[in-house]
């Protein structure tokens, strides 16, 4: 605000406006709720990604954003473009125990969440501007909350404190259905769309996080509903040494696998978070790789990403 009266070091910090961390990030059951998974040894692996996903939330939530900006692979589907939601207030439940199939018995996890109303039109704007596949949805007259559900409600309840709220504002992107068949096709589109996004969020004046909700291969077991695919394990191992070292060739080697059927909800979502990244200099980023796992037919990550402050000497 006034930036002439300080001196530059202190005017840099001031300006905190900046994408400050990221997470990847499970939607599925068993990393929320480990006890569903009765088998031990699929219990335990449960386990590490529960774990990793409250300390990934820890992160975030030390990183002290006002915007969480978050893509889901499971919202509101457009066909074909990427959709923003424009309502002030989102609102749902994940049914959480699905995962063991139609007739378990689940429970829901509930959720209210406050949109960015300043950040979603500037970026629908920005990213229309130059020519990107994206429409802003404004439902019931913007009078009631869009609904959510476990793909945005279980990965942002690891941001929450279990005695305080989510008191970030959120951007929720959701990506267009035509990825079932063409996520690999979409490869560079998903990069360009998380450059320009990356680029726009870190020349905001508030702090932002990103958060990839996402789970890996979904054709770990011939007894899943999508049935054994020996490119599952190498999928996941491949996004493994990417979260670990954000090197580009692994996204390409996990992009061979998933062509081959690992059936990844969130690799469009990695690919974009991938773009965000390479765009504000992949030097400026410390990965970490805190749990890869796949208790039963689908395997599931969890990483941060921690901003290096460039400014501070
Ligand atoms: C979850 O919420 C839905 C919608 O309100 C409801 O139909 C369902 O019975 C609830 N399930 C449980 C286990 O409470
Ligand atoms: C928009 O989607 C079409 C596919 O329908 C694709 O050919 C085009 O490259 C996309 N535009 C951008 C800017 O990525």
């Amino acid at each position: 605000m006034w930036p002439c009266l300080l001196a530059p070091i202190a005017a840099a910090r001031l300006a905190a406006g900046e994408l400050v961390a990221a997470a990847v990030l499970p939607h599925g059951d068993f990393a929320y709720d480990p006890s569903l998974l009765v088998d031990k040894v699929e219990r335990l692996a449960a386990q590490k990604l529960h774990y990793a996903s409250q300390t990934a939330g820890r992160f975030v939530r030390t990183a002290d954003p006002a915007t969480v900006f978050l893509t889901t692979p499971h919202g509101l589907e457009l066909s074909h473009d990427f959709l923003l939601y424009e309502n002030p207030t989102l609102t749902g439940f994940a049914q959480v125990g699905e995962d063991l199939g139609p007739d378990a018995k689940t429970y829901n996890v509930s959720m209210t969440l406050q949109t960015d109303e300043d950040v979603v039109p500037k970026l629908l704007a920005n990213l229309q501007a130059i020519g990107a596949n994206v429409t802003g949805l404004e439902g019931f007259g913007m009078g009631m909350p869009l609904p959510i559900s476990w793909g945005e409600v279980l990965p942002l309840s690891f941001l929450q404190d279990s005695s305080t709220p989510l008191n970030y504002r959120v951007v929720v992107m959701s990506v267009p259905y035509r990825r079932y068949d063409e996520d690999v096709a979409m490869a560079e589109e998903l990069r360009t769309m998380g450059g320009a996004v990356g680029k726009f969020l870190s020349q905001l004046p508030g702090r932002v996080a990103w958060i990839v909700s996402s789970d890996l291969a979904h054709t770990h077991r011939a007894d899943g509903p999508y049935g054994f695919c020996s490119c599952a394990a190498p999928f996941d191992a491949a996004v493994g040494d990417w979260m670990s070292s954000l090197d580009p060739e692994a996204l390409r080697e996990a992009t061979k696998h998933e062509s081959a059927g690992a059936k990844s909800c969130g690799y469009t979502g990695l690919l974009m978070l991938e773009g965000a990244l390479n765009e504000l200099g992949r030097d400026n980023w410390i990965p970490s790789m805190l749990a890869l796992e796949a208790p039963t037919y689908y395997g599931m990550g969890v990483a941060t990403f921690e901003h290096i402050d460039s400014v501070v000497v």
